[in-house]
């Protein structure tokens, strides 16, 4: 048996989706292959080792579940290669094998925590520290795949405390109307909006700030919004491309978990070569960042002339069984729970 612990929840504003992930991840995992602990972290920041029936995580009744949580941290002590957890005056420890983050955004995905389980010595699920802090800010990663020769649309950073008048005249002269405005290191669409005019960029600039001080503006695709599954460390691998088909004006948090209308199509409805072009760019971006375990990586194909455009990466894409990366998976015939002994088994040969 393989000591495995699974952390959910953690303190971005994708406490939620996280909760998601990781109760469909929790039922997949093999339990004869695997023995599971379970580590929440609350939105305040708060470890603690769960025990409790897995029901009570998605709608966060574990918190409550008073009897079935204790206190733990993960330990920086390379040695012990530990959780220690606290039992009113009793300290116990457990010592996992490997380590899963099932964490979205800020403190999860952003290379943060992944710092602390290389201080560990326990091997994890995912990319490194770099490979992670790059992905998650989309100023820093539009320049590693700049630097790939992968196309992106083009795009003006903002400081929070910059004059907006001036940044505003630079992005009409180089961008245009419509554009994007994202706070440089969201997820889920957190802060991201569209401005049609001067006075709705100046809104979704003061928007974005709130979330972030560094904002990346860019201009609008008008196109077909696909997604390819990676997998591997040195031999990456591509998944096929899927298709989203919001009804709305853009994918939205809540085009993205509130409401249904939103169709996957996998595959993709385009042509061979297109598909095959964002599966080259797909491992070519995760390479680009010094990748390792998965990513989705996110395109747009250009309504005009069929052009593919890489939009972003995301280094711990949504995990249910309904979401993109392991549906795509599915496509190509391997399962949920195959999808997460492959996983486990990356980071056991990660190469440090
Ligand atoms: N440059 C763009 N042109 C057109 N649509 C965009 C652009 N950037 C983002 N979008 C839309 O906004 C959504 C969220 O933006 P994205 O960069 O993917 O941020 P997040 O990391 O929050 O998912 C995308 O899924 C897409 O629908
Ligand atoms: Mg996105």
């Amino acid at each position: 048996m393989l000591e495995l612990c699974v952390i959910f929840g953690g303190q971005s504003p994708e406490h939620e989706i996280s909760r998601k992930s990781v109760t469909s991840v929790l039922n997949n995992l093999n339990k004869d292959k695997y023995n599971i602990s379970t580590i929440g972290i609350t939105k305040n920041g708060a470890w603690y080792l769960y025990t409790g029936d897995y029901a009570k995580i998605e709608s966060g009744e574990w918190e409550q579940d008073t009897e079935n949580k204790k206190k733990a941290i993960l330990s920086p002590d390379a040695e012990d290669k530990a959780i220690i957890v606290f039992d009113g005056d009793k300290v116990m420890k457990i010592h996992p094998d490997v380590i899963f983050p099932v964490l979205h955004g800020e403190f999860g995905e952003d290379g943060t925590i992944q710092g602390l389980f290389e201080l560990s010595g326990i091997p994890y699920v995912g990319m490194g520290v770099m490979a992670s802090a790059n992905g998650m800010d989309k100023t820093s990663s539009k320049i590693v795949f700049a630097s790939a020769d992968i196309p992106q649309a083009d795009w003006v950073v903002v400081n929070k405390t910059d004059n907006f008048e001036d940044k505003m005249d630079e992005i009409e002269n180089k961008l245009g109307y419509p554009c994007f405005v994202k706070p440089a290191r969201t997820g889920s669409s957190v802060g991201v909006g569209k401005a049609h005019d001067r006075k709705e960029l100046k809104a979704a600039l003061e928007n974005a700030a709130q979330f972030d001080r560094k904002i990346l503006v860019e201009e609008n695709i008008d196109g077909h919004e696909v997604e390819c599954a990676v997998l591997g460390n040195e031999d990456v691998k591509a998944a096929t491309v899927g298709e989203i088909m919001p009804t709305v004006e853009f994918y939205d948090f809540d085009a993205k978990y509130n409401d249904n209308s939103t169709e996957l199509k996998i595959p993709a409805d385009l042509p061979k070569e297109t598909i095959e072009q964002i599966r080259e760019y797909a491992v070519r971006a995760f390479k680009a960042l010094d990748g390792s375990g998965l990513s989705r990586v996110d395109f747009f194909v250009k309504h005009s002339d069929g052009s593919v455009v890489l939009n972003e990466i995301n280094t711990l894409p949504g995990f249910t069984n309904i979401s993109m990366y392991p549906k795509l998976w599915g496509a190509v015939g391997i399962e949920y729970s195959e999808l997460l002994d492959k996983l486990i088994e990356l980071a056991e040969k990660r190469v440090k």
